[in-house]
């Protein structure tokens, strides 16, 4: 070769290598990703719509549910590509909601979005108001998740039995209770500056819930036995001390924060020791956010033990960091957390929103995360939420938007009924159960309704992924895996 040859590969080289790295500075858009993912709630709107309801496609439905009990549980959020109505995911989303909303309140504000958040969480916290008829009384879920998965039609549409499940003195359910308590206190907080009186109504709802959970022990779903197949519940010790945090971050009343103390052992909050964050376990929001009364300077006398809650609060930032001398989260070569095969994403979404959370308390306090390898500054633990956060934008191997609707490349063939489906308002002729199966279900095309802002379940552990309704895995978007991605993007 000659010199001036060898001159103008490596300059040709230099050149390419400048283009790969600009190809993968992205710039991505968070304020539309915000408004996106909340208009995913707007698809899983259950009830009778507002006028300024704005995914169009969508039409009332669900408007007796609760009737033939004798209680009205119109409202609320289908859960997913389905239209049962349960209880535990939809107010775990909801405290996720909540959260968002007081923490990045002043972002979300900025790009204008709080009224369409505060509706996000009302349409959860009007429903709870409703399924809580009596201090002991919680309904904790509409519809049957075996009959309704074996029909395949619009919400619109429905003709599957919606009969109703309740938790009472009798039938105890303190992991249900105690979440949507959570919720409600959560929800108080964020509602205190825009309607008072709103909040006060939510925070006695919270509080009598709290109650009936810590009074009348138990697992929701031995109450409630047909959720067992969906949403098991592996224990309820995490959301008692999860509405005991909320409330007391509600009330700033010290019987909360001491029943978090005193139960820390027994209850496992000082104990555990976790490497997930999602509607069954609550443990590492539950240290966070007892990590920040600590980072606040106001631990008093229970400095000690708020101390052991903030260790294990630490774990869990480390392990996801890959920082936790072994003991990390799976990440992919992509760089993506993968923690399960069914809807990996959902915990991806609450552990970036949980550590950009933590990277807040962390740095308002001037306070580094300490791992078993080494200090963290408290923007690495923001790098890295934005590191999933891009991933999930197109910042990945695919190159693909795991958030429908978001950029260039996107799922097409969602696993959602509603949006597999031709509009009501469009195509007026009832689909019924099993024909929607053959005529939208199996449909190779794209959906015809695209439901933006939904995030679907994600890539399998080698960051593949295969657009196809019947890979319930990657392809189903859900409210647990969408609602902390509220707080993420804002
Ligand atoms: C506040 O909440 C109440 C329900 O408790 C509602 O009737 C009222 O319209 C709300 N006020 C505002 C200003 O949104």
């Amino acid at each position: 070769m000659r010199k001036s040859n060898v001159i103008l590969l490596a300059l040709l080289v230099g050149i390419l290598r400048l283009e790969a790295t600009i190809a993968t500075v992205f710039d991505f858009n968070y304020g539309e990703a915000l408004d996106k993912s909340l208009l995913f709630f707007e698809a899983q709107r259950s009830g009778k719509l507002p006028p300024t309801q704005r995914v169009t496609w969508r039409a009332d439905s669900g408007l007796k549910d609760g009737f033939s009990q004798g209680v009205d549980l119109v409202g609320g959020y289908y859960d997913a590509g389905d239209h049962v109505k349960f209880g535990l995911p939809m107010a775990f989303s909801v405290t996720m909601l909540a959260w968002g909303a007081i923490e990045f309140s002043k972002e979300i504000r900025e790009y204008n979005q709080m009224g369409n958040a505060l509706w996000a969480i009302r349409w959860g916290t009007d429903y709870f108001i409703k399924a809580h008829p009596q201090p002991n009384v919680l309904w904790g879920q509409v519809g049957d998740g075996a009959s309704d998965h074996y029909c395949w039609e619009r919400a619109e549409d429905m003709t599957t039995p919606r009969n109703g499940y309740k938790l009472d003195a009798n039938n105890h359910g303190s992991d249900l209770a105690g979440e949507t308590a959570a919720a409600l206190a959560a929800s108080a907080i964020a509602f205190k500056p825009y309607n008072s009186s709103y909040s006060n109504l939510l925070l006695v709802h919270a509080k009598q819930l709290f109650s009936f959970a810590d009074n009348f022990r138990g697992l929701y779903d031995d109450s409630i036995p047909s959720a067992k197949q969906f949403y098991t519940s592996s224990g309820y010790s995490d959301e008692l001390l999860w509405a005991a945090a909320w409330l007391y971050e509600a009330t700033n009343d010290v019987y909360y924060l001491k029943y978090a103390v005193d139960n820390a052992v027994y209850l496992g909050g000082a104990g555990w020791a976790v490497k997930e964050f999602s509607w069954d376990n609550k443990y590492a929001g539950v240290q966070i956010l007892i990590s920040k009364i600590l980072l606040e300077g106001k631990g008093g006398a229970f400095t000690n033990t708020l101390m052991q809650y903030q260790a294990k609060a630490d774990y869990f930032a480390c392990a996801c960091l890959q920082k936790n001398d072994g003991y990390n989260v799976y990440k992919t070569t992509g760089g993506l957390l993968y923690v399960r095969e069914w809807n990996n994403m959902q915990y991806v979404s609450s552990a970036a929103f949980l550590l950009a959370v933590y990277s807040e308390y962390l740095s308002a306090a001037n306070a580094k995360l300490t791992c078993p390898e080494g200090l963290i500054q408290p923007q690495e633990l923001l790098n890295f939420a934005k590191s999933q956060a891009d991933y999930i934008l197109g910042n990945n191997p695919k190159s693909i938007s795991y958030l429908v609707g978001y950029g260039p490349n996107y799922p097409t063939h969602v696993r959602h009924r509603g949006a597999s489906i031709t509009s009501i308002h469009i195509l007026h002729s009832v689909v019924e159960c099993v024909q929607g199966f053959e005529a939208w279900y199996y449909n190779p095309q794209g959906n015809p309704n695209v439901i933006y802002g939904a995030l679907v379940g994600g890539p399998n552990q080698n960051d593949d992924f295969s657009d196809d309704r019947s890979n319930y895995e990657e392809t189903e978007p859900t409210l647990s895996g969408n609602a902390p991605l509220i707080g993420l993007f804002a």
